[in-house]
């Protein structure tokens, strides 16, 4: 195990999350907060080659996973150029992205070392998607999605259930399932600065699994080492499903990831609440590698040492962190 790499807890951080931009295409109202909001210059991003050098000494510290992430990646004009630049990386490199601009990066895409594209998509009707997103992409969003699957990329779908908004739409999602291999992750709804986050407004696993279990009858099955996802089948169903509980039962335990924001901030954790800038640092030719290990030695033990997984104690405004569209995810 790298030492570097590995925080007070003996976690040991292979995967690295990339914030290409903090802009994107949708307007999600729980992902970009309601004031007018913007977006980081040009200047104050990680230029492409800095991406590179970065993501580079991370590798050589032991990551072995690359997610891409945003606001929406592919917004970015030249991401196509880091896609290519990490495709040379020996990392399962992967990315998260809305799926609007799929089909004009697709030769990117197919030469690129990305076999597996996790999709955002919260509902499966396109008067919700505008309600959602605020943007008339649905149709374009299915086309994306079908375009990747008959170029046999692995794809999960990312959910974001809330109540009141989608969660009658569970078990659309699930017989989408049926005829089309699919991973659908059903996420539970967290807190981030500015996206209006009430309690109440979370539907927690157990609540999830059992509406599809009042139609479906279902199987646990094996998930991945350090998996954010309980993994789930159906029998004569050609895709799975899967529930990301951060606000019921939290996987902190298995914790292996570390995230870079669009601006080179350094975050240790999806809920902290200290960054550390590794950009300013890395343009002046300073040394960033005991930046990184005092990043990672902070690390709390989980959730950013915000909240625990009791929903209803949950006060969304004493969470001190970024919105989460410059995080990323
Ligand atoms: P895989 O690599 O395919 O397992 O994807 P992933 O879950 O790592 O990444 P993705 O960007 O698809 O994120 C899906 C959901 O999981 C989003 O809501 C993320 O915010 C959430 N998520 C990703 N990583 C973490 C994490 O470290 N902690 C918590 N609590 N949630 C996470
Ligand atoms: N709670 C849970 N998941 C969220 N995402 C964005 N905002 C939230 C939130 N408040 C998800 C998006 C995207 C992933 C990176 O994070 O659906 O797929
Ligand atoms: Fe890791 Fe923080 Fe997510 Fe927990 S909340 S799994 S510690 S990133």
């Amino acid at each position: 195990m790298n030492h570097l790499l590995t925080d007070n807890f003996g976690r040991n951080h292979n995967y690295l999350r990339i914030s290409l931009t903090d802009n994107c295409n949708l307007r999600c109202f729980y992902c970009m907060p309601n004031e007018d909001y913007d977006f980081t210059p040009a200047s104050k991003l990680m230029q492409v080659d800095e991406i590179e050098a970065i993501a580079k000494l991370f590798v050589s510290f032991g990551v072995n996973k690359i997610r891409l992430t945003g606001g929406e990646p592919l917004v970015r004009k030249d991401a196509h150029k880091i896609i290519e630049k990490l495709s040379n990386l020996p990392v399962n490199l992967t990315i998260t992205t809305n799926a609007t601009r799929i089909d004009t990066h697709l030769d990117t895409l197919l030469a690129s070392s990305i076999r597996s594209i996790n999709v955002s998509l919260d509902t499966l009707q396109r008067d919700k998607f505008f309600f959602i997103t605020k943007r008339d992409q649905f149709d374009k969003v299915l086309e994306n999605i079908n375009l990747l699957l008959n170029h046999n990329f692995h794809v999960k779908i990312n959910m974001v259930v809330m109540k009141g908004i989608n969660d009658q739409e569970i078990n659309d999602f699930i017989e989408w399932t049926r005829d089309f291999p699919i991973h659908v992750r059903f996420i539970e709804f967290m807190p981030f600065s500015g996206n209006n986050w009430k309690s109440d407004k979370v539907l927690t696993m157990n609540e999830i699994l059992n509406i599809i279990q009042s139609k479906y009858n279902y199987n646990k099955i094996q998930d991945a080492k350090n998996d954010t996802a309980k993994n789930f089948e159906i029998q004569g169903h050609q895709g799975t499903f899967a529930m990301i509980s951060t606000m019921s039962e939290a996987f902190c335990g298995t914790c292996n990831r570390i995230r870079l924001t669009a601006d080179g901030k350094l975050k240790n954790c999806l809920f902290s609440k200290n960054e550390t800038d590794i950009l300013t640092p890395f343009r002046m030719g300073e040394d960033v590698v005991p930046l990184i290990k005092s990043c990672i030695i902070s690390k709390e033990k989980a959730l950013g040492g915000q909240f625990d997984n009791i929903l209803e104690k949950v006060d969304s405004q004493l969470i001190e962190n970024r919105s989460m569209i410059t995080i990323g995810g």
